[in-house]
């Protein structure tokens, strides 16, 4: 349940939330704030900024891993923070952490912030009103409690903006308990949530919980890609130490670079005894992000392609999009060395050597 006092204790899935959300920064700021560019930060569910045994919160890890970055370009360019917390008690715990951080720590003048006191929905509406395009680029965090309150047009009126990424919690428990839920007051809510009425033949149609579950993600992650305008989707899913999901997070992008990034994010996650993440996006059970054997992705790869003269483009383009990897070189020259690929590669190409996208790529 919802934790009804200000600050309450942090729990090991948000302390797993919150390096995936600092590694994804580490990576995303230098790419996106850069030398006479703006990027604009969401945190749309933004909380009071610090947990019961001091921990920080989104909003203060997302201005650390800004101040903390090594990057120099960062600073010529702009950012803004925007946090977005309904619970005035709770903005205004969020105000006074983050005063008294940067009383220590300034922000350069390149960077602002600002707590706005309100419903996500109205945050997002008045942004969108007065224009996102001065901004190059933008990072929405939805982390509600439950998976409520960030309809899918407004999600889809986000990606809209120029170069705009959301990284979108869903509870697990939240799932269950729409799925007891009494349909008949909630209607309108998750008709605006899923961004379309499917939902309602899932809860009718599936023949088991688990089924019904899977296809309420599913349902979500394609409402992602057609109705949102991603192109890229993938969720990703903890499992704690009783080998259960805790969430999910949804990850969608128009950008092939964004999913990258995050990937190699969720793969830098080292396991602990209390969770682990899982590429959750396809059917079964998902796909540990630990085990890099190579041999996994080049059958995959070889499985996709067989039979056909591609790009290494579209090698790649497949790996970000459509498998749980990220990183696909070794596993082209297993295929390589294995005599199931041909690579047309200019003269003096060094076998095992990818770098040129446009080489033509032969599967036998
Ligand atoms: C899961 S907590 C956020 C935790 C925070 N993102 C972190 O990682 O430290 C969700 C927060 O959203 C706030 N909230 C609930 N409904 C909201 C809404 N419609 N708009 C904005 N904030 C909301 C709650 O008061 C709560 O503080």
């Amino acid at each position: 349940m919802a934790p009804q006092s200000v600050i309450w204790k942090l729990d090991d899935h948000t302390r797993a939330k919150h390096v995936i959300l600092r590694k994804y920064l580490d990576a995303w700021l230098p790419i996106l704030i850069r030398e006479g560019r703006s990027g604009l930060l969401i945190d749309g569910f933004a909380g009071p900024g610090e947990y019961v045994g001091g921990e920080i919160g989104s909003p203060l890890i997302m201005i650390s891993a800004y101040q903390q970055h090594r990057a120099a370009s960062l600073q010529r360019g702009t950012v803004k923070f925007l946090f977005v917390e309904l619970d005035p008690k709770r903005a205004a715990h969020l105000r006074q952490k983050l005063q008294a951080h940067l009383q220590y720590q300034p922000l350069p003048s390149t960077a602002t912030y600002e707590v706005y006191t309100g419903r996500f929905v109205d945050a997002m509406t008045s942004l969108l009103a007065s224009g996102c395009r001065r901004y190059d680029a933008m990072f929405v965090f939805i982390d509600p409690f439950g998976f409520s309150h960030a309809p899918m047009d407004v999600i889809r009126n986000l990606m809209a903006c120029p170069r705009c990424e959301v990284l979108i919690t869903f509870m697990h428990e939240e799932i269950n308990r729409f799925l007891e839920a009494d349909y008949r007051t909630k209607q309108q809510h998750y008709d605006s949530l899923f961004g379309t009425t499917a939902w309602q033949t899932i809860t009718l149609d599936a023949p088991d919980v688990q089924t019904r579950q899977r296809r309420l993600h599913d349902l979500y992650r394609q409402q992602l890609l057609t109705v949102a305008g991603a192109r890229y989707v993938r969720s990703f899913c903890m499992r704690n130490s009783r080998n259960t999901t805790d969430y999910f997070l949804f990850f969608a992008t128009k950008h092939r670079r964004g999913m990258k990034e995050m990937k190699r994010a969720m793969w830098k996650v080292d396991p602990t005894g209390n969770f682990v993440f899982s590429d959750c996006t396809g059917m079964g059970q998902g796909f540990l992000l630990h085990n890099d054997d190579p041999a996994i992705l080049a059958k995959e790869i070889y499985d996709h392609f067989r039979g056909k003269r591609v790009t290494v483009d579209d090698i790649e383009e497949f790996v970000i999009a459509d498998t749980a990897f990220f990183k696909y070189k070794s596993s082209l020259s297993l295929l390589e060395e294995k005599g199931k690929i041909v690579v047309y590669g200019s003269e003096g190409r060094r076998k095992g050597t990818y770098s040129d996208l446009t080489m033509p790529v032969l599967f036998s």
